[in-house]
């Protein structure tokens, strides 16, 4: 957990970041000694901010960095709940593990984990999810809805619409999504959506839902096999990319669409969603555990099923499954 004063310290100092503070202001705004003040500004220098001292005058903060620390994450973090309690880890086998156990364990709504690293990330359909050290954004995060489990899926399509939005609003990349969790940037995989729950048969208790984003990996970070289907953001942007601003961003959106999706039911998001949607009047394929279905793919439903008119005229919904288009 950042201690409460660092992440006050940090906004003080970034909302002078022209200018220098002292530390008896400092003092004052965080409530603890100028001794203790300065212990802190060492943990932060520590953490990779940059901070600038110079007698009689005080502190000024020259540079944020872009480490997934919980202080710098929090540090622009713009949303009420969703990653406010964040929990930064380095190398972990999955975040979707560990956000299981956190939600067991009474973890509030909105905590997100995180990691540099996954050894063992996981993707739809068993598949392994490449995670390496440092590069992308490997994150999971606990909602607890008061709904049905059959909602589970429209959460997944609802995070797909927020992810687009942040990934506009840092890059200004146009990303398209394929259903029902693909996130696809010139036709290869930007970013993967693995929605989780725990649930009894009336009731969600907690939904985890993983985000795996290729964020600043070079060509030579991807495996043979994925170099033909799989891209980063800076590959395509061609300049590395703030990964604490993306997850700021896809927090704050998910937030704004979440409490829509409450207020107002799934209507106005999956309008939002087929706005994005690649595959939505095209004529695809779709791999299920059942076999192959070929036809066009009409749209989806309130409940997030694709619904696909095959040669006869017959509407298939699609539950699970790969689309080729
Ligand atoms: C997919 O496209 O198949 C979904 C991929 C989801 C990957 C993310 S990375 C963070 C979280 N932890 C995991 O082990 N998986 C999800």
């Amino acid at each position: 957990m950042a201690s409460k004063i660092r992440e006050s310290l940090l906004s003080s100092l970034s909302a002078h970041q022209e200018t220098y503070v002292s530390g008896q202001q400092l003092a004052e705004e965080t409530g603890c000694s100028r001794t203790a003040i300065w212990k802190h500004i060492e943990e932060l220098r520590n953490e990779g901010f940059t901070i600038e001292s110079k007698k009689k005058r005080g502190y000024r903060l020259l540079k944020t960095n872009d480490q997934l620390t919980e202080n710098n994450l929090l540090l622009g973090m713009e949303t009420k709940a969703l990653g406010r309690t964040i929990v930064v880890m380095d190398s972990v086998d999955s975040t979707q593990k560990i956000a299981h156990t956190l939600a067991q364990d009474k973890a509030p709504e909105g905590t997100l984990v995180i990691a540099e690293e996954q050894r063992a990330g996981r993707g739809r359909m068993a598949r392994v999810w490449h995670s390496p050290k440092g590069t992308g954004i490997w994150m999971s995060l606990l909602l607890r809805p008061s709904l049905p489990p059959q909602k589970a899926p429209q959460f997944t399509l609802i995070t797909a619409v927020a992810v687009v939005q942040a990934i506009w609003d840092v890059c200004q990349l146009d990303v398209e999504i394929k259903w029902p969790n693909d996130l696809l940037l010139n036709n290869k995989k930007i970013t993967g959506i693995l929605t989780e729950l725990q649930a009894d048969s009336e009731q969600i208790h907690s939904l985890i839902i993983g985000i795996g984003m290729n964020v600043n990996q070079e060509k030579k970070d991807f495996p043979e096999e994925l170099l033909s289907i799989a891209t980063s953001l800076s590959i395509e942007k061609g300049e590395k990319i703030s990964r604490s601003e993306l997850v700021q961003r896809v927090m704050y959106h998910l937030e704004r669409y979440y409490q829509i999706y409450l207020e107002k039911g799934f209507t106005p998001i999956k309008l939002l969603w087929e706005s994005y949607a690649v595959s939505i009047g095209k004529y695809i394929t779709a791999r299920t555990l059942n076999g192959e279905l070929t036809g066009v793919a009409l749209g989806i439903t309130d409940d997030g099923v694709l619904l696909l008119e095959d040669e006869k005229g017959t509407v298939h919904s699609i539950y699970s499954a790969d689309i080729e288009i």
